[in-house]
């Protein structure tokens, strides 16, 4: 590596999250509601889209710097065309930096049964998939287009046949939709192997509508699975992840809280996020990214890209959950923030 990075605030550089597309099969609400994002919605035409080509190189420049993992993202990413390949040049870097590099991908799992095979084949190492509940009406509801649980649920089992794990599913939490499902959810994933998430309803973006009383803190999921299911606190696996880690007491396995609204988790915050046209964020809340496509396009070389990165990094005091828990829940922070579908979770 050319040296370790870290940002005004002292946090290294480890985690690139890569949006692939803003573009979805589903209008989950708290993330693309379907009034906002119907058929009219701008989004990006394919000469904004960096190429796997470019992707790969500004990728090479950030596992130059420190970067152990890669998160493709979207929107969903597996709607971008033949992403197999983008997955086959990244797993390259692995050899080329000589660095442990985990691949992964955070999918809905809706077009996973058709592609484990070929995502494992092609390098992937693991997937999430996620997932808010099991009962077919509450999560077609969600989701908003009608799609079945039952397809997920195959999508994660022919993951698991794939071997893309250890596989972890993430559920977004929010009160009086789908809390009911926190056990179902619990006692469906207990003992498979599978990492189960409970995600905080978060204010990300500008058109999800969010309200802080459909928020269920993290601290109340623990304690409704810990009367049925007894939990155990464990250790962090790295510093800076986002999810607490709870254990079940009878050694079946682990569930995780992802507790951004009511425990916010900045100061170890060690994530970057390329959006799909090429701009990097530094914040999943920031309302400007820095464009690094110009350099790409542009004449830049290797070195002058890799020195853009670095200076953006340095220059980063972005820590928007824990300024937002220091004011009252219904206050606006600052100018109008991206989208989750645009930026990549
Ligand atoms: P692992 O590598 O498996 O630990 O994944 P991860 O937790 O880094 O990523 P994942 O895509 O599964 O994200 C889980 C949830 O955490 C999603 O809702 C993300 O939007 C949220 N999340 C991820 N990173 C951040 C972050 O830096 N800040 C905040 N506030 N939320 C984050
Ligand atoms: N709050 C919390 N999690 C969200 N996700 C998308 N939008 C939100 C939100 N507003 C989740 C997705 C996916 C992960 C990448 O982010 O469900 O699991
Ligand atoms: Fe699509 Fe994921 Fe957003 Fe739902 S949360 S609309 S599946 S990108
Ligand atoms: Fe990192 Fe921003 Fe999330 Fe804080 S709010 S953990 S700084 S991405």
């Amino acid at each position: 590596p050319t040296g370790l990075l870290a940002d005004a605030l002292g946090r290294p550089l480890r985690d690139l999250r890569i949006s692939v597309t803003d573009r979805c099969n589903f209008r989950c609400s708290y993330c693309m509601p379907k009034d906002i994002f119907d058929k009219d919605y701008p989004y990006l035409p394919h000469s904004s889209l960096l190429t796997f080509e470019e992707i790969t190189r500004v990728a090479r420049q950030f596992v130059a710097h420190g970067v152990q993992k890669i998160r493709l993202t979207g929107g969903e990413p597996l709607l971008r065309k033949n992403l197999e390949i983008l997955i086959e040049q990244l797993a390259a870097l692995r050899t080329v930096e000589g660095l442990p590099l985990d691949i992964t991908l955070t999918t809905n799992g809706s077009l996973l049964a058709r592609k484990a095979l070929a995502l494992k084949a092609a390098g992937l190492q693991r997937v999430t998939v996620s997932l808010d509940g099991l009962d077919d009406t509450t999560f077609r509801a969600m989701n908003d287009v009608d799609f079945p649980v039952a397809d997920v649920l195959d999508g994660i089992a022919c993951a698991q046949a794939a071997g893309l794990g250890p596989i972890k599913v993430n559920m977004v939490v929010k009160r009086g939709t789908n809390d009911d499902q926190i056990l179902p959810m619990a006692r469906h994933f207990k003992g498979t192997g599978i990492v189960l998430r409970f995600i905080e309803y978060m204010d990300v973006g500008a058109t999800n509508g969010w309200r802080m009383d459909e928020v269920l803190p993290s601290a109340e999921v623990v304690q409704r699975i810990h009367r049925e299911l007894p939990l155990v606190q464990l250790e962090p696996t790295s510093p800076g992840e986002t999810a607490e880690r709870w254990g079940y007491a009878d050694g079946s396995g682990e569930i995780g809280v992802i507790s951004s609204v009511t425990q916010a988790f900045c100061s170890d915050c060690n994530r970057a996020r390329l959006s799909t046209e090429g701009q990097l964020y530094l914040c999943l809340f920031a309302s400007q990214g820095h464009d690094l496509r110009h350099l790409i396009r542009g004449q830049a070389t290797d070195e002058q890209l890799a020195s853009a990165i670095a200076a953006i990094w340095q220059g980063r005091a972005d820590r928007y959950s824990e300024l937002r828990a220091s004011l009252p829940p219904d206050a606006a922070l600052g100018p109008r923030r991206v989208e989750m579908s645009y930026i990549g979770g």
